[in-house]
């Protein structure tokens, strides 16, 4: 791949900025960094199946930039996972155990972290890790509950104060096809959006049952893509991609949600198979969105947008008589977006311009969360719900157990197979 810049990110805020479109949380695109050839020291936080493609995933960045990654430190829940994750890496240290975190940002070398473990324990491991002055990439979602989406957005003030990075793996904002169509609806391509259908329906996922004498605390960490304590839901975990880029085209979250859903296949775990939500934006503008994880169905994923003066697609065609008189940028990003995401991350540390996608990820997760409570209660739930009005019966949400739960041995599983009933829950 080729980091030649198309365009710079010094251009490309002053034509941003004449359009006035949003530029805090894009991406430096393939500035080359000063001082190629800089070793950046890192740890990894949760050594599955993400967390091993985000290591591979920087160590491509930081080739494709001229520089190094060392991989210093991994941990895991399962020692054994973090060994033999630490074995592709030479003089890597392994740590295992549910605050394995704490040895990995105990290494003083290390200067940048990534956290791929379910994603309960992101507000935590986000906020010790800033606290230790880290810079963060954090996988999507970053909570489970809205107590845990503000602790993020929150962590995102300090990492601020602190001049460190977040940046976070909703990585369709570092696509120049994504890239391309937010810059030119930010212009007016396409007038003022009014409405638009977002989806993420796909086969169902895995699921693990329960060992022998397991532990609950074990159980639920291998099988966390079955409970929405861990997971928040696949409309959180899977469907944030799409919440993400409906935040990022619109300027802003939703207003308010009213949504159903339910369950027909799934085994195991407290989770729903699909959610419907309509999403008010405000501004008369409604989205319409769905997810399913049910197999032998039709799948679809993606995004679309009605404008009042043409349509998009997230990534694909735009159709607008407006589109022929703006100047587009091809925004070069790299094929993959989950190795451009490190090079913007990289670029950033090596710059000393600091990234922080903390509130955009954390408000897309919340977005899901919404959604998902809509769905679970049968009720209208607000915005103001989550953020601002203390009274309400969703502002203080935190599901138990907890990560102190965890770190404290004291896990008890949720019953498998009970879930909310809309109208009683
Ligand atoms: N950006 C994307 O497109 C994308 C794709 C896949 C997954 N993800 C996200 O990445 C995260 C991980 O997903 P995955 O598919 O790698 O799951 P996984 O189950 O393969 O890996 C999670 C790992 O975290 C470990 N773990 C659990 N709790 C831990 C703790 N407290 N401390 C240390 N390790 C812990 C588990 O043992 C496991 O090895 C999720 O948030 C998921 O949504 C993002």
């Amino acid at each position: 791949m080729n980091p030649t810049p198309i365009i710079t990110r010094r251009s490309f805020i002053k034509n941003a900025a004449i359009a006035g479109a949003v530029v805090s949380t894009l991406p430096l695109f393939n500035v080359r960094a000063a001082g190629a050839g800089r070793k950046f020291k890192i740890g990894l936080v949760g050594c599955g199946g993400r967390g091993t493609g985000a290591v591979n995933n920087i160590i491509e960045a930081a080739k494709a930039l001229g520089h190094e990654i060392e991989v210093v430190a991994v941990a895991d829940f399962f020692q054994e996972k973090a060994d033999k994750l630490a074995q592709k890496f030479p003089g890597c240290r392994a740590f295992g155990g549910v605050d394995a975190y704490h040895q990995v940002l105990a290494e003083k070398e290390i200067e940048l972290a990534l956290f791929a473990t379910p994603p309960v324990f992101r507000p935590l491991h986000v906020a010790a890790a800033i606290a230790a002055g880290k810079h963060c990439f954090i996988e999507k979602p970053v909570a489970v509950d809205p107590v845990g989406a503000r602790k993020v957005i929150a962590v995102g003030e300090e990492a601020k104060k602190k001049g460190l990075c977040i940046v976070a793996g909703t990585q369709r904002r570092h696509m120049s096809s994504y890239l391309r169509n937010q810059y030119a609806i930010a212009q007016g391509a396409i007038g003022k959006i009014t409405g638009g259908n977002i989806s993420w329906c796909q086969s169902s996922l895995w699921f693990k049952n329960r060992n022998p004498d397991e532990s609950d605390a074990s159980y639920m960490v291998r099988n966390w893509i079955s409970f929405v304590e861990m997971s928040g839901d696949h409309i959180v975990e899977q469907h944030v991609h799409q919440l993400d880029v409906t935040n990022w085209f619109l300027g802003r979250p939703p207003v308010s949600a009213v949504g159903f859903g339910g369950r027909a296949r799934r085994q195991t775990g407290n989770q729903f198979d699909f959610f419907s939500v309509d999403f008010n934006y405000g501004d008369d503008c409604h989205i319409h969105s769905m997810c399913r994880q049910v197999k032998g169905c039709y799948d679809n994923i993606g995004e679309f947008y009605i404008g009042t003066e043409g349509t998009t697609f997230g990534a694909g065609k735009m159709q607008s008589a407006k589109l022929a008189g703006l100047k587009v940028p091809e925004f070069s990003t790299h094929a993959n977006g989950q190795v451009q995401e490190h090079i913007d991350l990289l670029n950033a540390i090596a710059n000393g311009q600091p990234l922080n996608g903390a509130k955009d990820v954390a408000e897309s997760t919340l977005t899901g969360i919404m959604g998902r409570i809509s769905a679970y209660t049968g009720q209208l739930v607000r915005w103001s719900d989550l953020m601002t009005n203390t009274e309400s019966p969703w502002y203080n949400l935190a599901f138990k157990p907890a990560p102190a739960d965890f770190e404290g041995g004291l896990v008890v599983a949720p019953k498998d197979n009970v879930l909310p009933v809309p109208g009683e829950a």
